[in-house]
Formats: C-alpha cells, structure tokens, sequence
C-alpha cells in the first residue's frame, strides 16, 4: 500500500510516501533560517511559509519516490497538536487533493506519530512497551499497550525538554533551535563546574524544566556574566552541567516508569531524542536488560514518514476521515 504523508504542524515543512513501513521519500523542508533571528518560531511566518513550499515539496517526495498522485492509496495528514495555522495549510492541502483525486484521508495525531517513527526501522518493539516523547512542545511517558491503545503516565507541568533547551540557548546567545548547539558544546565542557538544580517530582513521573531555567538565570546574575553574550568557556561549562541534569531526570524517569509498569521495552523520541548525550544514557540501560529501541536521528525530528506509518496502521485498523476533518492546536493522544 502507498502512503503519502504530510506534516505541517510546527516549523518545517514535509511530505513522504512510504510502501506499508518502507520509506520511499522523506522531504523535510527546514524554515529555520527565517525564524532564528526571533529565537523562535513566529506562527504568522510559519503559516506563509508552508503556503510556498507545501506543493513543491509533495511532487518532490512523489517524484523521488518515483510515484504519481494516482498511485497512491492513502493520504495520512497531521491535524494535531501544533500550531493552527501551521496545521490547516497542510490539512486543508491534503483534503484538496484527497478531493480532487479521489483518496481517502486520514488524520494523524503528531504525538502518535512520534512514537510510531520507531515502526519505520528494522528493529522496532513488541507491545506493550514505554515510550518517551521528548520534544520542543513536549515531553511524557505514555505505556503504548497496542497501535492506538496509549495511556499516559507522566508530562511536563511547564516547559518541555526542547523548550528549556532553546531558552537556556537564548541566554547563552546561541541560535535557533539551541538543542543541538548545546549538544555539540557541551561535548567541551566540565560537567560538574557549577551545581544545577536537579528538577525531580518526587513520587511522580511528570517533569519540571522552567526552575532550572531560572536556575542559571540566577547563576548568570551572580557571576556578573551578561546574559545572551557570556564567554566561550562558560558557554561550554554551562551547557555541559545542563544537558547533564536534563538527561539524568529523564533517565530515572524512564527507569521509573518501567518499573512502575512492569515493562522492559522502552521507545525514545522526538527532537531532542537526537541528543548525543540522551542517546549514550539510553543505551546504557540495555546492561540492565532493557530493550531499547532509538529512531535514527532524521527520524525523532518532525517528519512525515512518521505520520504516514501512524496513518497506515490507523486505517487497517478500518479507520477513516473525512472532509469535515478539522485542525486542533491541542490535541491530546
Ligand atoms: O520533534 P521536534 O523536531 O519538533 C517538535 O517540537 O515537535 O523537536 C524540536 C526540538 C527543539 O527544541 C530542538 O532544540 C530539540 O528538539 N533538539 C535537540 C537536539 N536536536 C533537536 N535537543 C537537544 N539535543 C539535540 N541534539
Ligand atoms: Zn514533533
């Protein structure tokens, strides 16, 4: 079966066609330049920017697939969560052509897709298994019992993992997005040169991140360093001690969560999956006999690879969607 995917919910812009789980295309089209000098992402420009690009970058992932619109037999289109405005031009794009070529539609939730990303590798889970979203929108624990059967567990109470990422970024006067800046410096930096605040919750799994923000805004004050201009090696220092308390609450999370549900399998995701660090810690639990499964790096990020496989197994589940399919900024799974 061909599907063919699309995902506009935040900043980039993509479209992919995959054959049951084997990835023909997966075009991802970065908006990032144009947002990085507003240290985040302004809707109003992301809206206009999917407008240009959402058709040129559909032939393109028909075209390297090597199919045309008529071969297709689905069309899988986030509608949520994300951004409105982002969401209703891919949305609205793909009733058109389901319309207009006679296709059935389906909606994606782009939470959902994340977790399914891993059904796109060669090594994939068995069920039930625990999954990780950790994102810039997000960061929860969901026990993932079957295709479509989610219980969530735990999520953040304020910022998400990525989110405290790009804004500990916007102090230390990197660019957008600042997460894999901060990986890359804090590969130089001393760890345990200054004492952060490891945001716990004791006794729950939810998660915390904005009191650490305020951590180093506080740190930044009292060593009379400028905030968005301070010297290279606390720079270094400074995200190396962050990334570490960060990676270390979602480690025991994770490990919580396991034992919490009796699970040995767990699933991480989203974009800040692509973490160096995350990724080191996470393979480290399999000495403990858990199975860990990590999507490739182009997979955690937003793509529409993902959400085309959420799509397929909505709809051999005998799933559908219609034209009166709307958009939701929030969109619980
Ligand atoms: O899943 P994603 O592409 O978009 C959504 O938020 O849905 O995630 C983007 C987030 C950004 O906050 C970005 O800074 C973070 O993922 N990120 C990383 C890394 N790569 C991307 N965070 C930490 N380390 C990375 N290597
Ligand atoms: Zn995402």
């Amino acid at each position: 079966m061909l599907i063919l995917g699309i995902d506009t919910s935040c900043d980039d812009t993509s479209a992919a066609v995959i054959e049951d789980r084997k990835i023909l295309s997966n075009i991802v089209s970065s908006q990032i330049k144009f947002h990085s000098k507003y240290g985040g992402i302004v809707p109003e420009i992301a809206s206009r920017k999917h407008m240009e690009w959402i058709w040129d970058v559909t032939e393109k992932a028909l075209s390297i697939a090597n199919v045309k619109l008529k071969d297709i037999d689905l069309i899988a289109v986030c509608n949520g969560p994300g951004l409105i405005g982002s969401l209703l031009v891919g949305l609205c794009f793909a009733k058109s052509i389901s319309f207009s070529a006679r296709k059935p539609i389906i909606g994606v939730n782009h939470l959902e897709a994340h977790i399914q990303a891993v059904f796109l590798e060669e090594k994939y889970p068995e069920f039930p298994f625990l999954s990780l979203i950790v994102s810039g929108g997000h960061t929860s624990l969901y026990r993932v019992n079957d295709f479509g059967k989610y219980l969530e567990l735990g999520r953040t109470r304020d910022d998400a993992a990525g989110e405290a990422y790009d804004k500990v970024a916007k102090m230390l006067g990197l660019s957008y997005p600042g997460g894999p800046i901060i990986d890359a410096l804090a590969q130089e930096g001393n760890s345990k040169k200054y004492k952060l605040p490891k945001p716990f919750l004791h006794g729950s799994l939810d998660f915390s991140f904005s009191g650490l923000k305020t951590a180093i805004k506080v740190l930044i004050k009292s060593l009379n360093i400028q905030e968005g201009n301070p010297p290279e090696d606390f720079k270094k220092d400074l995200s190396a001690c962050f990334q570490f308390v960060v990676v270390e609450v979602l480690i025991e999370k994770i490990k919580m969560a396991l034992k919490q549900e009796a699970l040995n399998r767990v699933v991480i995701t989203g974009g800040v999956a692509a973490n160096s660090e995350l990724r080191k810690r996470a393979m480290e639990l399999e000495g403990d006999g858990i199975e860990v499964y990590l999507p490739s790096k182009a997979l955690c990020t937003d793509n529409a690879a993902m959400i085309a496989i959420a799509g397929f197994h909505r709809f051999q589940k005998g799933e559908r969607s219609d034209l009166f399919l709307n958009a939701r900024a929030y969109l619980p799974l």
